[in-house]
């Protein structure tokens, strides 16, 4: 079913990011997902773009980082959404901290199970290493396949992940549902401690093409920003 919920992941903290010259403070309590390099690299990209008045959702905003940075680079309006109220709760804590005035609204829901449609821009860093599903890259593949739902035509949407979730899987499922696609950004990180704690996980892993390197004895996987720009018609 994928690895356990890494403890240091999912514990207190107060995590301090830079992304370009915006110097963030968010505040993520015990039990709501703490921003890992996949966030943080979002989170950079996000912050070297401009949202002036899109109308962006967010799926499984946890504590709302990306929130905090579209927001503060122009979003008009914002809907985030995740698996339940108290980690909303706490998104709306970190972009009242913020300052972020923009139109936002905070609604629970299982994951592209949202009953919306016309968004500009939709944003995810989605589950994958700790997916809790059998098929692992259901949140990649539903975001993919239900995106022209949620998004307008001509919109896109911007999301996440590590080489180990099979990236010509996702350039090819994009272009398959007609979406023209960007790598916005790209990164090699050395794989996390947990990862080696899971050896069917890594068995898994190495069954994936181009999943990750080894250099000098250490493993490391890319993280991948990916941009789709669904059809117009
Ligand atoms: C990898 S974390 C990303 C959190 C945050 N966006 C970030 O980048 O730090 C995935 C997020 O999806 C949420 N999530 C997991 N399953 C979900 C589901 N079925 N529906 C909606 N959100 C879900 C988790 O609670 C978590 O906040």
């Amino acid at each position: 079913m994928g690895l356990p919920l890494p403890e240091k992941n999912v514990a207190a903290s107060t995590l301090r990011c830079t992304f370009g010259k915006l110097e963030i403070e968010l505040d993520v309590p015990e039990g709501v997902w703490n921003p890992t390099p996949n966030g943080i690299l979002l989170g950079e990209l996000l912050e070297s773009m401009d949202f002036s008045s899109e109308s962006i959702l967010e799926l499984g905003t946890g504590c709302g980082v990306h929130a905090v940075v579209l927001g503060l680079r122009g979003a008009r309006e914002m809907l985030l959404t995740d698996i339940d109220e108290e980690i909303l709760s706490h998104a709306k804590h970190n972009l009242d901290k913020h300052g972020i005035n923009t139109k936002t609204r905070f609604l629970v829901a299982d994951w592209v199970q949202v009953d919306v449609s016309g968004y500009d821009t939709l944003i995810a860093n989605p589950p994958y290493c700790v997916a809790g599903k059998d098929y692992r890259r259901y949140f990649i593949d539903t975001l993919i396949l239900e995106a022209h739902k949620l998004v307008r035509p001509g919109g896109r949407i911007i999301f996440i992940h590590s080489t180990m979730a099979d990236s010509p899987r996702t350039i090819q499922l994009m272009e398959e549902c007609r979406m023209t696609v960007r790598i916005l950004a790209e990164k090699d990180y050395p794989f996390r401690d947990y990862y080696f704690d899971d050896q069917p996980f890594m068995l898994e892993m190495a069954k994936v093409p181009g999943s990750y390197t080894v250099r000098n004895g250490v493993h490391h996987e890319r993280l991948m920003v990916f941009e789709g720009t669904l059809p117009e018609d």
